[in-house]
């Protein structure tokens, strides 16, 4: 695993953005996986300079969600979906047929995760971009998830109830209770992972990704297991971190 600590965040953004602009320009079909979160909105303000400024074109790019709420049609606007579109998709060129999402409002659950998990397995993910969440959740696996699980429904846990108000719910009543997500399995089976996190309410978090004990109860030590991994953390994440695991940037 790579661990790298940027001193400061626009250099972490501009890092990752370039890292993947990099792999598209490199590859004829590309497929990336793509977080929704506080935490890659500058990456994806650089993918969308580097867009306009054309150093960088989508056409090519195959596009993987992570997760979605169950309950909301794609359209609502405080879907996942939603949140790509405004945040990245609808100022890109990417074709919006390459974009792929789970659908949380299909009557049968169970036939649209077996869906998105088949669709996967024939466009493998070459870079999966991942944030870690307050519980130490990955995409909606919260702690409990199987290691080996495939795309699921889930109960969503307090503290992940909490963090959807950052993403424009007025009220905590009005954020659904569950989620639909790519299993941990699903997740390990992308080629590469990249791991974002930022600030100083995460570093208890990082260090348990990093040191602790690889378990369900916290999902995110997963990425320990996986053979192809850059972390990249803000000073502030990192500051649980003995200096020696890690380079400075
Ligand atoms: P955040 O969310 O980027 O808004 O901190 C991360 C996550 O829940 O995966």
């Amino acid at each position: 695993m790579k661990i790298l600590v940027f001193e400061k965040e626009e250099h972490l953004d501009a890092y990752v953005g370039e890292y993947i602009c990099h792999f598209i320009r490199n590859h004829s079909q590309p497929v990336i996986g793509f977080a929704t979160g506080s935490t890659p909105l500058g990456v994806y303000c650089y993918f969308i300079d580097n867009y306009q400024a054309q150093k960088v074109s989508f056409r090519q790019v195959k596009a993987f969600n992570l997760d979605e709420y169950v309950g909301l049609t794609p359209s609502h606007p405080r879907s996942f979906a939603s949140a790509m579109k405004n945040e990245l998709f609808s100022h890109i060129d990417i074709l919006p047929e390459n974009i792929n999402a789970l659908d949380g409002s299909k009557e049968d659950m169970i036939q649209e995760c077996q869906r998105y998990e088949s669709l996967i397995d024939a466009n493998p993910i070459d870079i999966q971009i991942l944030g870690i969440g307050m519980d130490g959740h990955i995409a909606y696996n919260e702690p409990g998830s199987p290691l080996d699980g495939a795309c699921h429904v889930v109960d969503l846990h307090q503290e992940s109830i909490e963090s959807s108000l950052d993403y424009g719910f007025d009220h905590i009543e009005d954020v659904p209770t569950q989620g639909v997500t790519q299993g941990i399995g699903t997740i390990m089976k992308a080629k590469q992972l990249i791991m974002m996190a930022k600030g100083e309410k995460k570093a208890d978090l990082v260090k348990r990704m990093i040191y602790g004990e690889v378990t369900s109860d916290f999902p995110s030590s997963i990425i320990q297991r996986h053979p192809n991994v850059i972390v990249c953390l803000d000073r502030s994440a990192a500051s649980q971190l003995k200096e020696e695991d890690y380079e400075k940037r």
